[in-house]
């Protein structure tokens, strides 16, 4: 194992707006040396961007955010201090840590560490935890989601999405994915056995005029769409019992603040006045007492192979912006990943 260094690399957000504005790149962080207990030391070979990254960049006044603080919470890289947990150095791991991951090294706690499966590189890897988990979170803890039944995805070509479609195959469940026509083959690459097009149809309209034989079980939305429409009709297309479960209404800008509202009015109206009969909720993934089993399962089904990582693009640690550009225009088809060392460097 190389010697670990005093300082390193890290991209820091400074400031609140637009990442060319609120990150630097500084290359004089000190490296953790004392670590808590229950914290080891990863040294990171990739790490990947996450919407909320730069939502949170834009929206968060320093005094909330805690600023500065290093960027981002998904990495994958090598323990070089286990620090008494149940990681040796030398472990291959992909982490979920919400305290920074664009750095050379980062301390996490052990629990939000997964094994990286020997099939899959540090970048593929790097994009597993956040997506995987809240896809697992949405549809196992927040729906019940049960083998068997069936689910329709809004936002199936989402990295959310795509991981959710996985999941969902790998337990029995029939999958219906909503995306644009470009993506149904991404999709169905993925297991959708259904596709439908939102730009060729008004999906609450079309399920509304043609709903499934079997109605749907779970409704996940994987967009975050503030939209109140695929919520308000789904008596017609959700089953009995069924649950609609969002990654969070998050609206774009001023334009989207009424639709928004009318959302929040129709959760909040019971059945009783007219309300929509199924039962709306909203996931929000932190760390928990469920994280490592979670990623243990996660990182069981990438190894084998019922599972598989979303890469859409790489960037080098100089072009972190290049790469935030990439990921700002929600049109990637999965992970948008930044390599940390060197590609001759990666241990694949
Ligand atoms: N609650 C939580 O804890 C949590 C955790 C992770 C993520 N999230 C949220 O989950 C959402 C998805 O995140 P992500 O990282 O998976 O996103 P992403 O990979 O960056 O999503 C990009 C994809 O979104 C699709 N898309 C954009 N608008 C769409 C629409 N109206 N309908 C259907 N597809 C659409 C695009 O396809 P087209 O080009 O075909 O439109 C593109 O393929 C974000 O809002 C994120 O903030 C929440």
């Amino acid at each position: 194992m190389s010697s670990i260094p005093t300082t390193q690399r890290a991209w820091r957000n400074v400031a609140r707006g637009l990442p060319k504005d609120a990150l630097q790149l500084v290359t004089d962080l000190p490296v953790p040396t004392e670590l808590k207990p229950g914290y080891v030391l990863v040294k990171v070979e990739a790490a990947a961007l996450n919407p909320i990254g730069y939502k949170l960049m834009k929206l968060l006044p320093n005094s909330v955010a805690g600023r500065p603080l290093t960027a981002e919470q998904d990495l994958a890289g090598v323990i070089v201090n286990g620090n008494g947990t149940k990681w040796s150095d030398g472990d291959a791991v992909m982490c979920f840590n919400p305290k920074g991951a664009l750095a050379e090294y980062i301390a996490v706690p052990a629990a939000q560490c997964g094994r990286r499966p020997a099939n899959i590189t540090p970048v593929e890897a790097a994009g597993v935890p956040v997506c995987a988990l809240t896809a697992h979170k949405a549809l196992f803890e927040a729906a019940h989601l049960q083998e068997g039944q069936s689910l329709l995805i809004n936002g199936g070509s989402t990295s959310v999405g795509a991981f959710a479609i996985q999941l969902a195959k790998a337990k029995g469940v029939k999958v219906t994915a909503i995306a644009s026509g470009k993506n149904e083959e991404f999709c169905r690459k993925f297991g959708a056995d259904e596709f439908i097009d939102y730009k060729e149809v008004d999906v609450p309209r079309y399920l509304s005029k043609n709903p499934p034989a079997i109605l749907y079980n779970v409704i996940l939305d994987a967009v975050g769409s503030t939209d109140p429409a695929l919520y308000n009709h789904s008596c017609d297309y959700l089953a009995p019992g069924g649950v609609f479960v969002s990654v969070g209404p998050q609206p774009q800008g001023l334009a989207d603040v009424p639709k928004f509202t009318r959302l929040l009015v129709d959760i909040a109206t019971p059945k009783w006045l007219g309300g929509v009969r199924g039962k709306w909720t909203v996931i929000s993934l932190k760390p928990d007492g469920k994280t490592e089993g979670m990623l243990e399962e996660i990182s069981t089904l990438i190894t084998e192979e019922k599972v598989k990582p979303v890469v859409d693009s790489v960037f080098t640690f100089e072009d972190t912006l290049k790469a935030y550009d990439r990921s700002m225009t929600g049109r990637a088809t999965g992970k948008v990943v930044i390599k940390v060392v060197d590609a001759e460097r990666i241990i694949d």
